[in-house]
């Protein structure tokens, strides 16, 4: 199951985990844009279904979770990709933005691990759940994200202890990934003007793609990262951050 699977990142890991041969349960917030990963999972030959669902309330992470052992019998993989973003300086943060933040990335992040934690702990499956370099640098205005992201790792960490032996709970920490998010709104120009400044602090000297993420993520699921959990895998082109 991956949350946030209709766009970006999450469409990426739909994507490569059908290709590996799972079936997939993306859910997303975004109706149509679940269906569409759903659509292109299955004609790559995977069994494939979107859920709508909103990761912030409880009984869509519950929804999520018994719809994937009803159609499919099992879970063995929870992806926790699921996320928006709004930016504005301390001063400036309302609470009800600080909330609604905290409440999709780590609430969301709580709220699926929850409910997938028994039938990943069955499966001896694993849990990848996406954080971010802002986890462990500042950037002026993404205090309510940098205090989510860095509280999945947190969150992981206790995750992983409950679930060993037998599933394995891990982080990703992407760098600057290439999605439709990180476009949002801006002209070409702008957009590259955005991608030019930040890829220098890149020392692979360009934006991640979704797929690199993917890569990841598969190698902490699959059967080469078994003994790997509690761990945040950063994902970044070498991007140093003090
Ligand atoms: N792109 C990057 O550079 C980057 C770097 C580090 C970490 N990340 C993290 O990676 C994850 C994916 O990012 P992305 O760039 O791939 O974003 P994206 O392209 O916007 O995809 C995220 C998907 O999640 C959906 N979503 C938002 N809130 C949701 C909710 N409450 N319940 C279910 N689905 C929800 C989004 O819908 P809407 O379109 O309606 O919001 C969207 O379809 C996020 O957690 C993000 O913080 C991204």
């Amino acid at each position: 199951m991956v949350t946030g699977g209709g766009s970006g990142i999450g469409r990426a890991i739909a994507l490569e985990l059908a290709a590996a041969g799972a079936a997939v349960v993306i859910g997303d917030i975004v109706a149509a844009a679940g269906e569409e990963t759903a659509r292109e999972a299955t004609a790559r030959g995977a069994n494939a279904i979107a859920v709508t669902a909103d990761v912030a309330r409880e009984e869509d992470a519950a929804r999520l979770v018994s719809t994937a052992r009803q159609v499919f019998g099992r879970l063995d993989f929870l992806v926790n990709c699921a996320g928006n973003v709004s930016l504005a300086p301390v001063l400036e943060l309302s609470e009800a933005d600080w909330r609604a933040l905290i409440a999709v990335h780590l609430t969301g992040t709580f709220l699926c691990c929850r409910a997938a934690f028994d039938a990943v702990s069955e499966a001896g499956g694993g849990v990848v759940s996406m954080s971010s370099s802002y986890a462990f640098k500042g950037r002026p205005g993404g205090a309510h994200y940098s205090a989510a992201k860095a509280g999945i790792f947190g969150f992981t960490r206790v995750l992983a202890s409950e679930l060993a032996p037998r599933a394995t709970a891990n982080v990703i920490a992407p760098g600057p990934i290439d999605t439709p998010r990180w476009r949002h709104g801006l002209s070409d120009a702008e957009y590259a003007a955005k991608r030019d400044k930040r890829v220098k602090d890149v020392p692979m000297g360009r934006l991640g793609a979704p797929e690199d993420i993917a890569e990841a993520t598969l190698f902490l699921l699959g059967p080469h990262g078994r003994w790997i959990t509690g761990q945040v895998l950063h994902v970044n082109g070498g991007e140093f951050y003090a």
